[in-house]
Order: C-alpha cells, then structure tokens, then sequence
C-alpha cells in the first residue's frame, strides 16, 4: 500500500508539490528542482483541469502524454505522481468553487472570463489533497501565481508558495506546452515576445518612466516583425497587480503580453528594474 499525505506528514517529511496540466517539459522540471531544494518527498500532479478553460479553448487538444510524464517525472526525482480523474476531482455533486475579486478579472481574466475561478479552485482541492508545505509555481504564468499567493494567503492555507523563474529557449521563447501549436513560420516569429520585453527593460533601466511610451515601442517592434495579434501588453505594480502607466516611485515593474500567433495564444512577462534617479 502507498503513503498518503497524512502518513507522509507524521513521519515528519516536508512535502514539496508541484502542480501541473503534464505534457512536461524543462520549465516543469525546474520546479521539481525547486520543490525538491525545499523538502524530503516531491509530490507533483498532472491534471488537464476543465473547469479553467474556458468555451472554444483548447481543453480537448490541449497535449497529454501520460507516459512520457511518468518518464520524465521519475527520471527528475518526483517521488509520487498524483494523476486524478475528472471523477475523482469533480464528482457530479461538486458544488464549490474558489473565486478571488478584482485580480482575477484584469489582464487574462478580461480575455478568459472564468479562467481563474477554475484555477484557484483547483490548486485550492489538490493542496487539501497533497498537503504540501511547500509548492511551486513558475514565474511564466505571472497573474497565476499572484493569485495562487494570495488565495493561500486569505484562505490561510498552511503551505509556503515558491514562484521559480521562466525557463527560456535559447532565442527566449519562454517554455510552454502550448509551443507544440506553433507552426515553424509563427515558433520563429514568436520570439518576438521575448524581444519586445528585453525593449521595455532596456527603455524602463534607461530612464523611461512613461509607460505608454514603452508599450508604443513593444506594439511597434511586434508588428513589425511578426503577425501577432495582440491581446494586451499591460504593466502592473508587481505588488499588487493593479495596472500602471508611470513607474512613478516603484523600484520595479511587471510588463506583461498576450500575443496570439494564429490560433496560439502565448503568454509571457518580465520584471523590469526602474532606473534609480536619486
Ligand atoms: O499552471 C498550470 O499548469 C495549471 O494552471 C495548474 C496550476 C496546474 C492548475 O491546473
């Protein structure tokens, strides 16, 4: 018979968790790498949640590949791979849902309406499961993990929340499952996030403190040299998510894009350092 979380618990381990939709790839791993720097057992899930896509998403083509994950997973020192069932997370008599005002309406909430309902409730269900005490998140999916620390935070979750940096390619494309959509033609045009970014920083470390002006550069730079449609490039007080114009007196800035590159929608984001003027 396997170890539950409990038993795990009260043979004094620490209990590292890191969740995720499988298809696993290097940005994944890292958060194993993460996970297990700060614990005795990994714990990772993989589960292709419905409830966080939305109408006409990607939920029935999103990638899965169950035994390459098992493969990877183990190969990389995950120590138990948690692969529940819709069933077993959301049985016909499931009624409750995790939702967190303001932050998650803005920026993807306002293309993804009920994304992060399911998200929230999700990763709410599995740490009552798992009962990790420490998980990880990645830095890629910025809003995410802001809204993931502050659920654990007003829900008073007992688990520390760890946010590990993005995992880029060599020519920045940020690791994503969704890269798999990507034509040759849009995966070589899609580094363009990755550009416009390193502009804003570049603009924002040079002094720059109108952020109209950086975006105006960042939309210019993307369609020139590419057919991304954008969905936003936003700024947020990394603090607190709320939207900016003027670095004003922050030290650093969050820029933020949505790009669609034909019918793949990329997320990507970049803390930027704000020039010290005193
Ligand atoms: O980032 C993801 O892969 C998912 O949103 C998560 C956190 C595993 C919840 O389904």
């Amino acid at each position: 018979m396997q170890d539950t979380a409990d038993d795990l618990r009260l043979r004094g381990k620490k209990i590292g968790f890191v969740p995720t939709m499988g298809y696993l790839h290097e940005g994944h791993l890292s958060l194993v790498d993460e996970a297990r720097k700060r614990s005795d057992i990994v714990i990772m899930s993989v589960y292709v949640n419905p409830t966080q896509f939305g109408r006409g998403e990607d939920l029935d083509k999103y990638p899965r590949d169950i035994s390459r994950d098992e493969k990877k997973a183990a190969e990389r020192g995950v120590d138990y791979l948690f692969v529940p069932t819709d069933k077993e997370m959301y049985p016909e008599e499931h009624l409750s849902f995790v939702e967190l005002d303001n932050v998650s309406h803005v920026l993807e909430g306002e293309f993804r309406p009920t994304h992060f309902k399911g998200v929230a409730t999700i990763v709410a269900k599995l740490f009552n499961i798992v009962k990790p005490h420490v998980a990880v998140f990645g830095q890629k999916d910025a809003q995410q993990a802001f809204i993931i620390r502050k659920m654990a935070r007003d829900l008073n979750f007992d688990v520390e929340i760890v946010v590990a940096p993005i995992v880029r390619e060599e020519d920045g494309l940020a690791l994503s499952s969704r890269n798999v959509y990507l034509s040759p033609e849009e995966r070589n045009q899609a580094t363009v996030l990755f550009r416009s970014l390193k502009l804003a920083e570049s603009m924002v470390a040079g002094g720059e403190t109108a952020l109209s002006k950086v975006r105006s550069g960042m939309i210019q730079l993307i369609s020139s040299e590419s057919d991304g449609k954008m969905d936003y490039i936003s700024f947020v007080d990394p603090a607190c998510f709320g939207k900016i114009e003027e670095t004003g007196s922050l030290t650093e800035v969050l820029a933020l894009v949505a790009v669609r590159f034909g019918r793949t929608r990329l997320i990507d984001n970049m803390l930027l350092r704000v020039r010290d003027e005193t």
